[in-house]
């Protein structure tokens, strides 16, 4: 067996070897492909990349018809059952699980970069009352640009292992601010004293207490579905920021992007429309004129299905156990029930049993975050908090990887050309 492939161009009769490696093969050996040396060559039309190879990468593993989802080899569920953020964010980085050591001198470099220049909050003060906190997050992550200038040396290690530890460090201050400013409330420093997760609870929703002391179950829940959120390869908000680092501005610019990707309903969104789903319904005995109307093509059921995993969605089971562990502490949400029920029935149901549709991970998360009193537009910040390391240890790769360029598609041209320009004047004469 040869691993190539022959290509016989029937416009000209002429056959091309194009190597296969890796199950790909190269965009740039089809661009020798050509009828005569005035045309261009072959190009691969590839709207939303859906199967186009864009980077080589080690940080995450899928595979969607088994329902796996590894983080440098380690499979999500050992990582949520045992790991921590962080860990979990050491390991997105540094590409291995650190010593005892490496782990204490990360936990306090992140611990002690919380804080943020006066000037940010000062900033982060200046939107209107009803901003969305992603708008926000988005803005005021690409202005951390402008407080370190120094990042634009992305050439420089240090320089880098720097600014991912201030973005992971400041993520949450900055996530935690955006909320604070739409409740009118006043911002509430970092506390160093607290783990990452519990830290970022304090300033969520600490008012005149001394030391805000949020219930331990509902911390590591919060820091489960960051493990669960922390990476997830090529999607939509990874490749924003691997496509704007690789005209090699600074990580918070490229950053900033990411989050800006992440803004849009069909990515971050959809946990807030299972959300609006479970309260439409209203009550369980609404439920099979629901499912009746999504089969009839009305509606989809939000929270099913997926583009990559076609099994299940391996997320979504450790949401649902860190789901009951929340509501041991908040009592039950009473949507529970209808998404209980929503699932039983659409799991034994034909049309999503054929279409392979199962819950993924945005099913439960919604009703989670409902639970610790977030409001929807919160639900995103939450996640981006969460994607991170995940986006860095990408950035990193990127920016070490000899064979990435600058990102620059081709297009197929369908406008006009030569056409020949009238002046304003005479054409409104
Ligand atoms: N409810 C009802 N029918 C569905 C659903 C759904 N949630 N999802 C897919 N289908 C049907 C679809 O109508 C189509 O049926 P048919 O073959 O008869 O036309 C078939 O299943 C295949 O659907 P598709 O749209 O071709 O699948 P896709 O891979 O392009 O879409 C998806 C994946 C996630 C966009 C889609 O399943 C969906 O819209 N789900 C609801 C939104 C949602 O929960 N999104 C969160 C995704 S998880 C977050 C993340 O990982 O970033």
């Amino acid at each position: 067996m040869t691993d190539s492939l022959t290509v016989r161009d029937n416009r000209t009769g002429s056959e091309y070897d194009v190597p296969i490696t890796d199950g790909t093969i190269k965009a740039a050996d089809l661009g020798k492909i050509r009828t005569d040396d005035e045309t261009p060559g072959l190009a691969v039309y590839d709207p939303g990349f859906v199967n186009t190879a864009s980077c080589r990468s080690a940080v995450t593993y899928i595979d969607g018809d088994k329902g796996i989802l590894e983080y440098r080899g380690y499979p999500i569920e050992q990582l949520a059952e045992g790991s921590s953020f962080l860990e979990v964010a050491y390991l997105l980085v540094h590409g291995a699980l650190p010593t005892k050591a490496e782990y204490d001198a990360w936990v306090h470099e992140i611990t002690y970069h919380t804080f943020v220049h006066e000037n940010v909050k000062t900033f982060m003060e200046g939107f209107r009352y009803d901003a969305h906190p992603m708008g926000m997050l988005m803005a005021s992550v690409g202005a951390l640009s402008t407080f370190y200038p120094e990042a634009a040396d992305i050439k420089d290690a240090d320089n880098r292992h720097m600014q991912i530890v201030r973005m992971i460090a400041k993520m949450p201050t900055l996530g935690a601010w955006s909320f604070r400013n739409a409740q009118g409330k006043p911002f509430v420093y970092p506390d160093n004293e607290l783990s990452y997760t519990a830290n970022f609870l304090s300033m969520l929703f600490k008012m005149s207490e001394q030391r805000y002391e949020p219930d331990e179950r509902l911390v590591k829940a919060l820091d489960v579905l960051f493990i669960l959120h922390a990476d997830h390869e090529q999607n939509c908000s990874t490749n924003a920021v691997r496509s704007v680092g690789s005209s090699q501005v600074d990580p918070y610019s490229a950053v900033a992007a990411g989050v800006g990707a992440l803004y849009g309903p069909l990515h971050g969104g959809a946990n807030e429309a299972v959300l609006r789903s479970l309260k439409r319904i209203g009550s369980k005995e609404n439920i099979p004129a629901f499912i009746q109307g999504v089969k009839d093509g009305n509606e989809r059921l939000m929270g099913f299905g997926h583009r990559v995993y076609k099994n299940y969605d391996p997320r979504a089971r450790i949401i649902k156990k860190a789901a009951e562990d929340v509501f041991d502490v908040t009592g039950t949400n009473p949507l529970l029930d209808i998404a209980l029920e929503l699932e039983k029935i659409a799991l034994e149901d034909e049309y999503f049993v054929s279409r392979k549709l199962y819950p993924n991970v945005d099913f439960y998360s919604g009703l989670i975050y409902e639970a610790f009193q977030f409001p929807p537009e919160m639900f995103t910040v939450l996640f981006a908090i969460g994607r991170t390391p995940g986006w860095l240890a990408q950035w990193l790769e990127l920016v070490q990887d000899k064979e990435q360029k600058i990102a620059r598609p081709k297009q197929i041209y369908t406008g006009d050309r030569q056409l020949t320009f009238t002046p304003a004047s005479e054409r409104w004469a």
